[in-house]
């Protein structure tokens, strides 16, 4: 599938692409990446990262980094980057795209209701991981390949309809979601150069649906997810993987907007 955003030399980074959707991207991007392109996948887990790197093309140079972002630091990062480069004898010069994808996600506690949210920590935790990082990385791969480089960008922020729909039980993720969205909306006006998409993959069959299926807090939210897993309605991973390929590949969106994996686009 010949899709712009992934043609030419493309250095690619994903966060939280040891399993999951995240997993997926990595292998589904790396199949149509051309020669000369790098992918930089990080994840806590180095074995499941290294499990998704020996699925993606030979034609592209894979490293894997173990971090957790949840606590990783602005240096951290670009040292990160620069490394992952500077293994491979690269710099961003070398390369005609740059396209991130800030996947990471968590769901957080989802037994608690609003009024128990109380824990300042629990919060500031959970905004760490979900927004706070998300948008430092965003900041430092955004310096380096335009101050060393003349790269296009694309950046594609994995958001969720539940940051547009509330759900009960789910404060911490709903929240999450809406304010990183809103994020990557306002770096897109800021940004007019930068292709930004926030793409809400579905309901996908991940150890993040297993969670829901098995500790939300709401029985009626738990009913309905084990009812979708049970009849089959939610999506695998391929699925969702393969219509962000086609959402990028159409790109009918306008930069910043918010596309379903349901979207008529
Ligand atoms: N599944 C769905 O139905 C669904 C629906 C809507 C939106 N989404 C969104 O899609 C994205 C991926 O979800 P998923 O379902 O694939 O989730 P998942 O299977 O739970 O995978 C989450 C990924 O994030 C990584 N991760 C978690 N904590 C981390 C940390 N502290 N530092 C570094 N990496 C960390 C995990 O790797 P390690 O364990 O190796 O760290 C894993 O690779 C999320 O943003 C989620 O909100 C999912």
């Amino acid at each position: 599938m010949a899709v712009t955003a992934l043609s030419g030399k493309v250095f690619l980074l994903i966060t939280g692409a040891s399993r999951g959707i995240g997993r997926q991207i990595a292998i589904s991007f790396g199949s149509v990446l051309e020669k000369g392109s790098h992918a930089l996948l990080l994840a806590t887990n180095l074995n499941a990262l290294e499990e998704t790197a020996k699925n993606i093309s030979s034609n592209v140079t894979v490293d894997t980094v173990s971090v957790d972002l949840s606590k990783a630091t602005k240096d951290e990062l670009h040292d990160i980057i620069m490394q992952s480069l500077s293994k491979k004898d690269k710099l961003p010069i070398d390369f005609d795209r740059m396209v991130v994808v800030h996947n990471v996600g968590t769901m957080g506690d989802l037994s608690q209701l609003t009024t128990d949210m109380t824990n300042i920590n629990t919060w500031r935790n959970y905004y760490d991981l979900n927004v706070f990082i998300p948008a430092i990385l965003n900041g430092v791969v955004m310096k380096l390949f335009t101050e060393l480089a003349n790269a296009s960008k694309t950046v594609i922020n994995i958001t969720s309809l539940l940051g547009i729909q509330p759900l009960k039980s789910t404060a911490y993720y709903c929240t999450g979601k809406a304010a990183r969205e809103m994020f990557f909306k306002v770096f897109a006006l800021e940004y007019p150069e930068v292709n930004v998409l926030n793409y809400s993959p579905g309901p996908v069959e991940t150890d993040m649906l297993l969670e829901v299926c098995n500790d939300h807090g709401d029985q009626e939210t738990k009913a309905s997810f084990n009812d979708m897993l049970k009849k089959k309605t939610v999506l695998t991973c391929e699925q969702t993987v393969n219509r962000l390929l086609n959402v990028l590949k159409d790109h009918k969106y306008t930069s910043g907007d918010h596309v379903d994996y349901y979207d008529e686009l």
